[in-house]
């Protein structure tokens, strides 16, 4: 018999069959997310260790330049930030509900047809709060990842809250064939302090690390195009040489990057001659090389 030990009294210990119905269901959902998730060729998740700092931008950006490569209808986002959901705003598709029919739930489709998951999909108003515990996230993000009608991928991208918290973990633990995560970070000390945290982070989970985006990088005079550091420059590329991480290029400050975000336009699209879009591209460019280098590997 077993005792819990705080209330001195014996713990129901479970039934060998109940016991045998609980793991075959874990089981069973196992395979489902194998099943969904074999479909989708690329995975990459974008983690920071510092809070906005641009994930959310640079996960929407990274799907439309890449479904705008000849990959329409193949690249997926997965906003797993629980507490604060807000690609749907940045890809212009806040209010939208998923829809639902045979065979199942359907996410639902951003610009250039990416397909978008969110917990703002599934929120009465985008006023309310999710107060949710680990496991319940851990669960919700299993859920996204087997029970969504994604079709087959080419890519997969997933915005990710700031930090070394419970949806990283999840995603990480749930995604064992992730091509890798994205770091991005700004140039400020602290920043510098925290993206050591996310290297260290993702290396003890054997995750593969893509590189570090430097955002907020310098601000490129749209008028004069003489570039200003607003924030100490520098740091991070001496992290990235201390800790052998490359990195994959910096995007500088434009104030019409938040303005299109605000208004669900990507920046990129929309102001495609700017100094951002250009190192962002660069950037797509990086990516795509790193994981056509891995495809051929594999
Ligand atoms: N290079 C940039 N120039 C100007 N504004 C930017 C740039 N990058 C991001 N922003 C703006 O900074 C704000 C924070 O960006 P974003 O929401 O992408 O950060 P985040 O890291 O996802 O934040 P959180 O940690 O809260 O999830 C947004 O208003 C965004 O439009
Ligand atoms: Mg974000």
């Amino acid at each position: 018999m077993v005792y819990n030990l705080s209330k001195g009294v014996p713990i129901k210990e479970e039934s060998d069959e109940r016991m045998i119905e609980r793991m075959k269901s874990l089981q069973e959902q196992e395979q489902r997310l194998r099943k969904t998730m074999d479909k989708v060729k690329h995975k990459i998740a974008i983690i920071s260790g510092k809070g906005g700092v641009g994930k959310s931008t640079v996960t929407a950006n990274l799907a439309v330049a890449f479904a705008g490569k000849g990959y329409q209808g193949k690249v997926g986002v997965l906003d797993a930030d629980i507490h604060g959901p807000c690609i749907p705003k940045i890809l212009g598709v806040q209010g939208e509900r998923l829809s639902v029919g045979p065979p199942g739930v359907f996410p639902v489709k951003g610009p250039i047809d990416i397909k978008v998951i969110s917990m703002a999909f599934l929120l009465q108003s985008e006023r309310d709060p999710v107060i949710w515990r680990g496991p319940l996230k851990m669960a919700a993000i299993r859920q996204f990842l087997t029970d969504i009608q994604w079709g087959n991928l080419e890519y997969l991208f997933i915005d990710l809250p700031p930090g070394t918290g419970d949806e990283p973990l999840s995603v990480i633990q749930l995604l064992p064939d992730l091509d890798g995560v994205i770091i991005v970070t700004i140039p400020s000390e602290v920043s510098q302090l925290v993206v050591k945290k996310a290297i260290t982070f993702a290396r003890h989970l054997n995750v593969p690390i893509l590189g570090v985006i430097e955002n907020m990088s310098g601000f490129v005079c749209p008028k004069c195009g003489s570039k200003t550091d607003i924030f100490a420059s520098g740091g991070v590329k001496e992290i990235a040489d201390e800790l052998s991480v490359s990195i994959l290029g910096e995007i500088p400050l434009d104030p019409r990057i938040s303005k299109y975000s605000d208004l669900g336009l990507p920046f990129i699209v929309n102001s495609p001659n700017s100094a951002s879009t250009e190192a962002f591209m660069r950037i797509v460019e990086k990516v795509e090389g790193i994981l056509k280098k891995k495809e051929g590997n594999d």
